[in-house]
């Protein structure tokens, strides 16, 4: 499945990408947003797959694409043959607002695995810690802020002050803004996008030791994916603080919703394809560059079992013959 699947995802994450980056700067959030599910939608009826949305734009009743339970893929129109049965866990446009206003660092992000690989999480908020190969295991989601630095610093072998920490500039992070401000480590606050915060910890160089804070359980799920194949953590339990919230954790099949997640519990699949596209540029991926004869794009592609990561730099050309490539 990983290989067969793989080139088709990155396709349909780099055409999602390139619709919403159309429209980067607009002011049109829904906008955006939109851009990047229909073409995302488009894309994935040509994938060789039985696919069902597992994580998506919401139930059927909100949604009219990408919704949860919506069957995608070629298996829809041909009943000839057997297709491979996948989830897939998507977030069409990560960080509409940074498309919106042209900041840095909007994805476009699809995870796929086989049949239950992917925890099917309700759209609540998650209490998040997420943390790269090298301090894998050494985080606890309940230990003080400073306990759990200074185990993210023995891991890397450097001061609390020398981390960067990623966290959600949101009022609801005053205490622990504060917290991590005490224990002397450095913030950096972001507007929008914890998911690729999140694979950027799990990557070296890209200056960010971990994330913590409350973001999305959908990105959660997604951010799990992306580090099983990257060997990195993330500690996640849902914020469970309305009786709805209890309501819908219990329809969902959640029978402890104070669980605290492992990212294998979160992503269990044994077959997992991970692909995002940047859409602004950031940290982790350039954004889309249209020129001339074409557009140019950065993706992330990885695969779990044939362990697999790729930075793929396409180059779409729209004009042929009589085009020109830049190098860089
Ligand atoms: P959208 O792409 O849906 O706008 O989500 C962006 C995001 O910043 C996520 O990265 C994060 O998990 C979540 O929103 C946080 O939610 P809130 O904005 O309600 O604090």
């Amino acid at each position: 499945m990983e290989k067969e699947l793989s080139l088709e995802f990155l396709r349909t994450v780099e055409n999602a990408a390139i619709a919403s980056a159309r429209t980067m700067g607009q002011g049109d959030r829904e906008g955006s947003d939109q851009a990047a599910v229909e073409a995302m939608r488009k894309e994935m009826d040509r994938v060789g797959m039985d696919g069902t949305i597992v994580i998506g734009e919401g139930e059927r009743d909100e949604a009219p694409m990408l919704f949860i339970g919506e069957k995608v893929g070629a298996a829809v129109r041909d009943k000839s043959r057997e297709y491979p049965k996948v989830d897939i866990a998507v977030d069409p446009l990560e960080g509409t607002n940074l498309c919106a206003t042209g900041e840095p660092g909007a994805i476009v992000v699809l995870a796929a695995s086989e049949h239950g690989g992917l925890l099917h999480a309700p759209d609540l908020y998650m209490e998040k810690i997420i943390v790269g190969p090298p301090a894998k295991g050494a985080i606890d989601l309940d230990a003080p802020v400073k306990d759990n630095l200074r185990a993210i610093a023995r891991r890397y072998d450097r001061d609390v002050e020398d981390l960067v920490i990623v966290v959600l500039d949101r009022p609801r992070h005053e205490k622990l803004v504060s917290d991590i401000r005490k224990a002397g480590a450095r913030i950096r606050l972001i507007s929008d996008g914890d998911l690729s915060a999140g694979i950027s910890a799990a990557v070296r160089g890209t200056s960010v030791h971990a994330v913590m804070g409350t973001g999305g359980a959908p990105e959660g799920v997604l951010t799990a994916a992306a580090l099983r194949c990257l060997n990195g953590q993330i500690l996640a339990r849902l914020v469970v603080s309305k009786p709805e919230h209890l309501e819908r954790t219990a329809t969902m099949g959640i029978k402890d919703p104070k669980r605290i997640y492992e990212t294998v519990d979160l992503a269990p699949g044994k077959k997992i394809i991970f692909a995002c596209t940047g859409v602004t540029g950031g940290g982790l991926l350039h954004g889309v560059n249209f020129f001339r004869d074409g557009t140019r794009t950065h993706s992330l592609i990885m695969t779990l079992e044939e362990a697999e990561v790729r930075f793929i730099d396409s180059v779409h050309l729209d004009r042929h013959p009589g085009v020109e490539v830049r190098f860089n």
